[in-house]
């Protein structure tokens, strides 16, 4: 079977969001229009609005409720206060026309020195069986970030060091076992409906422990990781290989 890319994140995740073992850790996420964002902003403090088939944290608009008058826009390095009645016109504005957008629930992700951080959990399947092969966490630049993304200027970090050290005093070993026991699961669930060999999960931890997927990616970057972890690295390499020798 052929690794094939999958762009879309509604697809993705619409995949995982039925799954009895899974919803619990997929965040609430629909399809962009200004009603439902109105009618989200009622109920979620925070909320993200992407690309569907965006990359690299670009284009990511985060809006978080001040009360029920007023919201804060976040977009690129600039946040706004608007009343809430003009918040969907000031999204509308900041999006690229002729994309497709998500809406999603945002997570409180927790935080590292203050800043927010997600892991980077890459799985391979080099013969019928999933194997998690990299864990890294990625840590934002700035306590105000929206994005952790690497090439928005977010660094990679060892992820015990990380989960060790965060802000909320994180559980590690339990959050590690719910970690890597989730992810398998959304491994296992997109291979079973998508021709893939390798899946980067973008993964968060909120702020009370608990984990939550945020997307996969089917086609992630290993650009720079060979000198920050090279056992590791080795690790991912060796499953590359045994996939290429067999497609
Ligand atoms: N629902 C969310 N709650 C909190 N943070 C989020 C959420 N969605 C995205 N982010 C932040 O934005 C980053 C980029 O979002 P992601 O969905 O991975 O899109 P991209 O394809 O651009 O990387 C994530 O790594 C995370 O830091
Ligand atoms: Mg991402």
């Amino acid at each position: 079977m052929k690794h094939k890319y999958i762009l879309s994140k509604m697809k993705k995740g619409s995949a995982l969001i039925h799954d009895p073992q899974l919803y619990r850790h997929i965040p609430v996420t629909h399809w962009y229009h200004a009603a439902t964002l109105t009618k989200m902003l009622k109920t979620n403090p925070v909320l993200y609005i992407k690309p569907d088939k965006g990359s690299q944290g670009t284009g990511i608009i985060r809006i978080k409720r001040i009360n029920n008058f007023e919201s804060l826009i976040s977009f690129k390095s600039s946040s706004q206060k608007y009343p809430n009645t003009r918040i969907a016109f000031e999204v509308a504005k900041r999006m690229q026309r002729g994309k497709r957008y998500i809406i999603q629930q945002g997570i409180p992700l927790a935080t590292y020195r203050k800043k927010p951080f997600d892991l980077r959990i890459v799985l391979q399947k080099p013969s019928n069986r999933w194997l998690l092969t990299w864990m890294s966490a990625k840590v934002a630049p700035r306590s105000n970030s929206i994005v952790t993304n690497v090439a928005k200027g977010a660094r990679d970090a060892k992820i015990e060091q990380v989960l060790r050290g965060a802000d909320q005093g994180l559980n590690v070993p339990s959050v590690m076992k719910e970690l890597s026991g989730v992810s398998y699961k959304i491994a296992r669930k997109l291979g079973s409906r998508f021709p893939l060999r390798i899946v980067g999960l973008d993964m968060g931890i909120d702020k009370k422990g608990k984990v939550w997927f945020i997307e996969a990616n089917t086609n992630p970057s290993f650009h720079g990781l060979n000198k920050f972890d090279p056992v590791q690295y080795r690790r991912y390499l060796r499953a590359k290989k045994q996939i290429e020798a067999h497609s």
